[in-house]
């Protein structure tokens, strides 16, 4: 029988040095085996470094994203952390038919027919962005461009009236760092996560009142084969597409931006040909890993991965970031080409579960970047790469602040 290392993925990402480059830890854990066993991440289980297993275990039906679907206690109890605790309703910890019911209700808006139709407003906020920006030898990308722009075009697309985008942005920055999940942080983080449902609610019942062509009033008044959200599934949902289409799409740009400025051949190569845009977006998906881990899938049998027993109720916790990076599956692996193809990368999942978002994460770099190239003939780093900061999500890759110093396009 195959034995299975024990890792401690916490402490493998506890430095700054591991967070900036996560690369070599991944090879270190595809190295160790096809199955790890997990040391501390929500309790335990096992854990799927290579692409092999996580993208043949991410559509296997015999995992259940829904832990009372393995008999297990569902996680709604007093203490659970905030975030968390309004993840619970939504659809990425719910498996069919619920799933496939709370999906139904937002899909429609997300199709890439639908979301390509964002183009042009998203043109705009970049270009009023980036005309803001301008004035100034140095930009923060993050706070100038990544994280305004993803933010601006879903609450948008929510109906979060503009005046209250600042305080929204207050509110949902004040729990970002929200990942600890020890009982001190959960007291300290829980008056925060009042405040942010607490806005939520405040926008339901706006929408309820004053009805717009935006999601939170079509699923206010959605009814899917005669189905209504009840409450937390709604507050659930705003906060999932808010959470899931805002955090992510920011680290894209920013990882994405802060690779090519490293790597001058390849921004020169997607300056000098800008249709490379399509094969560019991929590999920065790829590369930079914008996301560490899926939701934990519970084993709904007996399984067997590469030959190690997996008990029925166990959780499975897939390395995305590092099956995008294993050699087995992308010719050098840990080399950024921006032309890469095929590239069948797992950044957004797979299966089920696929990020709903996709096409609208899609679309906002495809725009960004290129915008970006355009308004500044040469970008650099404001300060030495090891002095990034890194944020400390266990799951999410990321800078908190990327300062260039542009020159304007002549
Ligand atoms: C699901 C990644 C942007 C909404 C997912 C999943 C991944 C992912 C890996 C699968 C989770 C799982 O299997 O447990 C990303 C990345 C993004 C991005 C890397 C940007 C670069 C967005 C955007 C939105 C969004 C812009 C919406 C506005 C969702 C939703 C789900 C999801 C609703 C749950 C789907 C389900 O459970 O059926 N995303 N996402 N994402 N994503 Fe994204």
């Amino acid at each position: 029988m195959a034995t299975t290392v024990r890792v401690d993925l916490r402490r493998e990402f506890a430095d700054a040095g591991s967070r900036a480059d996560p690369g070599p830890v991944y090879a270190r854990l595809r190295d160790l085996g096809p199955v790890l066993r997990s040391k501390d991440i929500l309790g335990g289980g096992f854990l799927l470094p290579r692409y092999e297993e996580v993208s043949r275990v991410i559509k296997d039906p015999r995992f259940a994203s829904d832990r009372r679907n393995v008999g297990l206690r569902s996680l709604d109890q007093w203490w659970t952390p905030g975030l968390l605790r309004l993840l619970i309703s939504s659809m990425v910890l719910k498996d069919p038919p619920e799933h496939r019911r709370l999906r139904n209700l937002v899909q429609k808006a997300f199709t890439p027919a639908r979301v390509e139709k964002l183009a042009g407003r998203v043109e705009e906020i970049t270009d009023e962005l980036l005309d803001a920006a301008a004035a100034n030898p140095v930009i923060d990308l993050m706070g100038d461009l990544a994280l305004p722009l993803p933010l601006t075009v879903i609450a948008e697309m929510l109906g979060v009236p503009p005046a209250d985008r600042v305080r929204f942005r207050t509110l949902f920055a004040a729990i970002q760092d929200n990942s600890e999940m020890t009982p001190a942080s959960i007291v300290r983080n829980y008056p925060r996560m009042r405040r942010l449902t607490g806005f939520l609610q405040e926008l339901v019942r706006l929408r309820r009142e004053q009805p717009g062509d935006d999601l939170v009033s079509a699923l206010v008044h959605a009814e899917e084969a005669g189905d209504r959200l009840d409450e937390d599934e709604l507050i659930s949902m705003v906060f999932l597409l808010l959470f899931a289409g805002h955090e992510t799409t920011v680290n894209l740009i920013g990882n994405g931006v802060l690779e090519l400025v490293r790597r001058p051949d390849q921004l020169q190569m997607l300056r000098d040909d800008p249709d490379l845009i399509g094969t560019a977006i991929e590999e920065m998906l790829r590369f930079t890993n914008p996301v560490g881990f899926v939701a934990p899938r519970f084993a709904t049998e007996d399984v067997e991965i590469a030959g190690v027993p997996i008990p029925r109720g166990s959780m499975v916790t897939l390395l995305i970031a590092s099956a995008n990076l294993d050699e087995a599956a992308f010719p050098d692996a840990d080399t950024l080409d921006i032309t890469r193809s095929p590239n069948r990368h797992v950044s957004f999942g797979l299966g089920t579960h696929f990020c709903l978002g996709a096409p609208l994460a899609r679309l906002e770099a495809r725009i960004a970047i290129p915008a970006l190239l355009r308004r500044f003939g040469h970008l650099e780093l404001a300060v030495p790469a090891d002095q990034l900061p890194w944020r400390r999500h266990i799951a999410l890759r990321g800078v908190e602040h990327l300062p260039l110093v542009v020159t304007p396009a002549g």
